[in-house]
């Protein structure tokens, strides 16, 4: 694979796991003169590619961050036109990945989602457990400090019911909604902004991180391609010394 830069991919050291802060949709939005809303309709389509790009790779877990429990102070209209694209959007999952062994799951508060979004959350995910290929993870209605006083709760509980006695990293691990999901190696972030957002706050404690400039609608193929070449020239030591 050779990109415009002539920088190749190494096809034998793609991240397994990439997770993405699709950001820039509003600011993409506002430069053309459209609604926020259409920012984001034009964002899902750019995600149905990168979810075909990732796979192509064969990366085994791409998790992207849809909306975060932050979100809902959006305005009403942006809110209710977001949860039309997702609720839109898993109900044609299925369709839309037909042929590609795409496993679909979702992470995140189930509380304040809709009953039609939770049915069709529970359908997407029974009907495509079985599937090995490239798991496709959207955290919705994802905070990460929720993630961790959910986690917390629950080990909480667990020690007063004599469950288990002592706390580990793996405990925790396997009370978030990733358990059994491996960290991720790439971080995502696009539209120029620097920081993590409340995303995987846990998981990301070794994660590489990448930050482009081009907004979210625009990110493409090639895009990813040069995330995962700056990706494959880090040193990873993960706090040893190589
Ligand atoms: C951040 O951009 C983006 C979001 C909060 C929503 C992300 C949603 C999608 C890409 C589409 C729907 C997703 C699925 C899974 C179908 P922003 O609105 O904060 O942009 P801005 O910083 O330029 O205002």
């Amino acid at each position: 694979m050779l990109l415009k830069n002539n920088n190749k991919i190494d096809e034998s050291n793609i991240p397994g796991h990439i997770a993405i802060i699709m950001d820039g949709n509003g600011r993409w939005a506002k430069k053309r003169g459209l609604s926020r809303s259409i920012g984001h309709k034009e964002g899902s389509r750019t995600l149905k590619k990168i979810v075909e790009a990732c796979y192509k790779l064969g990366v085994k877990y791409l998790t992207v961050y849809a909306f975060s429990t932050e979100n809902w102070s959006r305005p009403r209209e942006e809110v209710d036109d977001l949860m039309k694209l997702l609720l839109e959007y898993l109900k044609n999952a299925e369709r839309e990945l037909k042929g590609k062994n795409i496993r679909i799951r979702v992470i995140g508060e189930k509380k304040n989602l809709s009953e039609e979004i939770i049915k069709e959350i529970e359908r997407v995910q029974k009907n495509t457990e079985h599937i090995k290929g490239l798991d496709f993870i959207i955290a919705l209605n994802y905070g990460g400090r929720q993630e961790l006083v959910e986690a917390v709760s629950n080990i909480v509980k667990d020690v007063k019911s004599g469950l288990i006695s002592e706390i580990d990293e793996d405990i925790i691990s396997q009370r978030l909604y990733t358990s059994g999901i491996p960290d991720p190696d790439l971080l995502i972030r696009t539209s120029g902004e620097m920081r993590i957002s409340n995303f995987l706050i846990w998981q990301c404690c070794y994660t590489e991180f990448y930050f482009c400039d081009v907004l979210w609608p625009d990110f493409n193929e090639d895009n990813l391609k040069e995330a995962i070449i700056s990706y494959q020239g880090r040193q990873r030591r993960f706090g040893g010394v190589k």
